[in-house]
């Protein structure tokens, strides 16, 4: 009897799977030029160009994607894909030590919501998009 209600609660969860799985809507896209880049350009950018702190003691210049891309002069910040490898998702997730917490200096660093904008472009292949 209980085994009978179980199989039916799966055929049914069977059938009805496919159906939600179609009504979900997509993930939607981060792009790079709408919603990364303002981040970096208000937040990053005077120290990453440069002349900058950031820029002059790491390599690191965030003015475009290609430099964004190409990383410190010690090897790439972004891992596509993979945001919890990447050091520049560490840097400002505060998962590294406060020296080098980004953005340098600034009390209590990215919000929550920016990081995670910046954490799902890199999940979600760190396109130029
Ligand atoms: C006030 C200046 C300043 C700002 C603003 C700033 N940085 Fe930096 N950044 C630095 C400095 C200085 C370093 C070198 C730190 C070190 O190695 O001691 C650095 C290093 C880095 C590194 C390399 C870390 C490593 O050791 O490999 C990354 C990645 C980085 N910054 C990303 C960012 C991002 C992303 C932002 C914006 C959210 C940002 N930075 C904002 C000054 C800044």
């Amino acid at each position: 009897m209980k085994n009978g209600i179980l199989q039916g609660t799966a055929a049914f969860a069977s059938l009805l799977f496919p159906v939600l799985a179609f009504a979900a809507p997509a993930q939607p896209e981060v792009s790079y030029k709408n919603d990364v880049s303002p981040i970096i350009h208000d937040y990053c950018l005077n120290c990453h160009e440069p002349k900058g702190k950031g820029f002059e003691t790491s390599g690191l210049d965030l003015r475009t994607y290609k430099s964004l891309m190409k990383g410190t002069k010690f090897g790439t910040v972004i891992k596509p894909g993979d945001s919890f490898t990447s050091i520049m998702i560490q840097v400002i997730d505060g998962r590294v030590h406060d020296s080098i917490k980004m953005p340098y200096g600034m009390a209590g660093g990215l919000s929550k919501a920016k990081i995670g904008v910046l954490k799902k472009w890199v999940d979600q292949g760190a396109k130029d998009n």
